[in-house]
């Protein structure tokens, strides 16, 4: 357990990710198979010492939050005990007229609706954590700040965060709001590790630039936790059989060397690759097959030497390092 940066909140450094619980992505019904299954993850979640539960008002068009809010209440977990994220701000073209566009919107009536919404299908008083969930072009800092100054007041959310952010989107934002930005929900794995990578290609011709703007320095000068999501490549270089290119495949080999020498799963090294990067992340893992999760919490518990990390990554980069 840590203590979350700028909150009172004792938080798992992994997060079960809610987004594909739900089902399917359309305005069907909540599927007995999809209850079934989200109750067996939840339980191996808080058997496993996950208290912190991510979610959207996208995910599954609401049905991930709906299918939640039903299991934990089954379960009969005090809702202290754990702690719920949502966030806000994408939205689906075709709504409310035919023709609206698929679209990011962050004006206070979008985020005081969606919050809203959430909250109802959540069945609780309050959010924990709301982030807002991809850049929004046309922002304007003032009406967020309206938003999240009403909610915080009322009780509706206690932290606010955001997700898909670089170094300056947030300074923009944070030069407006009252309340801290806690937490920056990014992409960041073995082989998505531009993040990581930023720093050592920087004034290098060895490699394409990466213009990240220094955003994971950014993040842990200002105790923003990064919460890193995709931590398995969406299995891609895991998947023994099948890998999509050369550099999976090596960094599987990786994987699966250092795994079999502490006696777990590669699922689980992939995930203490990220634990062990000093800014301290959190790990956003999504499976939704109860044997992954077990295995990939054992992660937590793995503190690898800096030889393990670095042989992970530069397989990962797929090139020498400089
Ligand atoms: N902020 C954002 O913009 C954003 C974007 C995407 C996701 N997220 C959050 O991050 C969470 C995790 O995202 P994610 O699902 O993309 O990440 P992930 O945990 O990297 O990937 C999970 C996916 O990979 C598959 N997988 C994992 N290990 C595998 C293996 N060994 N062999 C085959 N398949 C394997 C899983 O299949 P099984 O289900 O069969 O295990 C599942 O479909 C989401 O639930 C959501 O909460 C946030």
């Amino acid at each position: 357990m840590v203590k979350l940066p700028h909150t009172n909140l004792d938080s798992s450094r992994i997060i079960y990710g809610c987004m594909n619980i739900g089902g399917s992505w359309d305005d069907s019904k909540i599927s007995n198979d999809a209850i079934n299954n989200t109750l067996e993850l939840v339980s191996t979640a808080l058997e496993n010492k996950i208290n912190f539960f991510d979610h959207a008002d996208i995910y599954c068009r609401g049905k991930s939050e709906e299918v939640f809010s039903n299991i934990w209440r089954e379960l009969d977990i005090k809702r202290e005990k754990i702690i719920i994220q949502t966030k806000c701000g994408i939205r689906f073209p075709g709504f409310p007229n035919s023709d609206s566009p698929q679209r990011f919107d962050f004006s206070y009536d979008h985020i005081m609706y969606s919050v809203d919404a959430s909250l109802k299908r959540l069945k609780t008083d309050y959010i924990d954590i709301l982030l807002l969930h991809r850049p929004d072009p046309l922002v304007e800092p003032v009406e967020v700040a309206k938003a999240f100054n009403e909610l915080n007041d009322s009780g509706r959310v206690k932290y606010f965060g955001i997700s898909n952010h670089n170094r300056f989107q947030i300074e923009l934002l944070q030069n407006f709001l009252s309340v801290p930005l806690i937490a920056n929900q990014l992409e960041f794995n073995i082989v998505h590790n531009y993040l990581a990578n930023e720093g050592i290609t920087f004034n290098n011709s060895q490699s394409q630039m990466i213009h990240g703007y220094g955003t994971l320095e950014y993040c842990r000068l200002n105790d923003i936790t990064i919460q890193a999501w995709s931590p398995l490549g969406k299995g891609k270089f895991l998947n023994g059989e099948n890998f999509p290119d050369e550099t999976s495949k090596n960094v599987f080999d990786q994987l699966k060397a250092i795994a079999d020498n502490h006696n777990v799963t590669p699922e689980a090294i992939a995930v203490a690759w990220i634990l062990r990067h000093p800014a301290k992340m959190q790990s956003v893992v999504g499976t939704t097959n109860v044997e992954r999760l077990k295995n990939i919490c054992k992660g937590s518990s793995i503190n690898l030497t800096r030889e393990e990390w670095y042989k992970i990554f530069n397989a990962g980069r797929g090139e020498r390092l400089p």
